[in-house]
């Protein structure tokens, strides 16, 4: 038993991500080393709203570190957003004497935390999304393990772009943030990449000269990474090909970037955000989020966390942009 914590509740909110059983195997197994129970709660809020809970054993935590998306499943909740749904999520926290809450998700659902917290609730948050747009944190459970599916499809994409000396677009996910979408164009050697934070570099003229002068250049491909946030895609490609007369096709990776096994990363670092969570209930240290920054993994305070603001590091986007050409 630790500092009067006898049973807490764990649960994994919005876009699922790769290392979100990591952290649910760590919360859990930590609370259990400790005397603590442990109730999983399905669909996130979801879950807590319709009572829908199962408590987690040793056993249940079994073969769970390597497998990709999340066994409690998850959820998107439009009715905790209301005071009713609310009011019965906590009737039921309260029903099964919950003593502190783990909420596994994205800056969406700590907004929800932080209006859980209003009614009564103990809770830690730790950042899960492939789209790494948590403000308190540099690293968030899902994009290590995101951006390496993407990178591996973009180089096949590459491959048969240059057998067919086609231009390709590839959309990556990322919501408003093009986190994923840097990286890619890093990591695949683009030739272009557009992100929703520098919308205003942007320009198709100023993509389809690019796209001529690696063709006058004799290069075989050319790689174009566009981000969600910026998207249409299908249509750019179209107006490339009538305006340049060079072959163009694009393609939208979608939701295969949000599965598959968690890469080590993911497994390590979810690992450690999942154990420091029950451990900053037992110190009595509650409503924070965890985040790692300048390679410390630290808790801030959910208000602080939620006022951060976070964007693309310019020097790396100068970067991107250099190698590309
Ligand atoms: O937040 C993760 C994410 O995959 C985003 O990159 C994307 O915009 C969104 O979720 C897609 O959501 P859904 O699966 O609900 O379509």
């Amino acid at each position: 038993m630790s500092d009067g914590i006898k049973k807490i509740g764990v649960l994994t909110s919005g876009g699922d991500a790769p290392g979100m059983n990591a952290a649910v195997r760590a919360v859990a197994k930590n609370a259990i080393s400790k005397g603590i129970e442990v109730i999983g709660i399905r669909k996130g809020y979801a879950g807590l709203i319709n009572d829908d809970m199962m408590p987690l054993t040793i056993r249940d935590l079994s073969g769970k570190i390597q497998k990709g998306g999340t066994f409690l499943y998850t959820a998107r909740s439009e009715e905790f957003k209301t005071s009713e749904g609310l009011k019965t999520a906590f009737e039921n926290y309260s029903k099964h004497q919950l003593d502190g809450l783990v909420i596994i998700g994205g800056d969406g659902s700590f907004k929800g935390a932080r209006d859980f917290v209003k009614e009564g609730a103990r809770v830690i948050g730790i950042p899960g999304t492939i789209d790494l747009d948590v403000a308190c944190s540099e690293y968030t459970i899902g994009f290590d393990t995101a951006v390496n599916t993407a990178m591996e499809a973009i180089d096949k994409l590459k491959d048969t772009s240059t057998s067919h000396e086609k231009c390709s677009i590839v959309e990556v996910m990322g919501r408003n943030a093009g986190y994923i979408a840097l990286w890619c164009a890093i990591a695949n050697g683009a030739e272009d990449f557009i992100i929703p934070e520098k919308a205003s570099d942007f320009s198709e003229e100023k993509l389809m000269e690019s796209i001529k002068r690696s063709k006058a250049m004799g290069k075989t491909h050319h790689i174009v990474i566009n981000a969600e946030g910026i998207g249409h895609s299908y249509g750019m490609a179209k107006r490339i090909e009538a305006a340049t007369g060079i072959s163009t096709r694009a393609t939208i990776l979608g939701h295969v970037q949000r599965g598959g096994s968690p890469s080590a990363k993911d497994r390590v670092y979810a690992s450690i955000m999942g154990a420091m969570a029950v451990d900053l209930l037992c110190d009595g240290e509650y409503n924070k989020i965890i985040g790692y920054k300048q390679g410390v993994f630290r808790a801030f305070d959910i208000d602080a966390a939620l006022a951060m603001q976070k964007s693309i590091n310019e020097y790396h986007y100068d970067i991107a942009t250099m190698l590309g050409r």
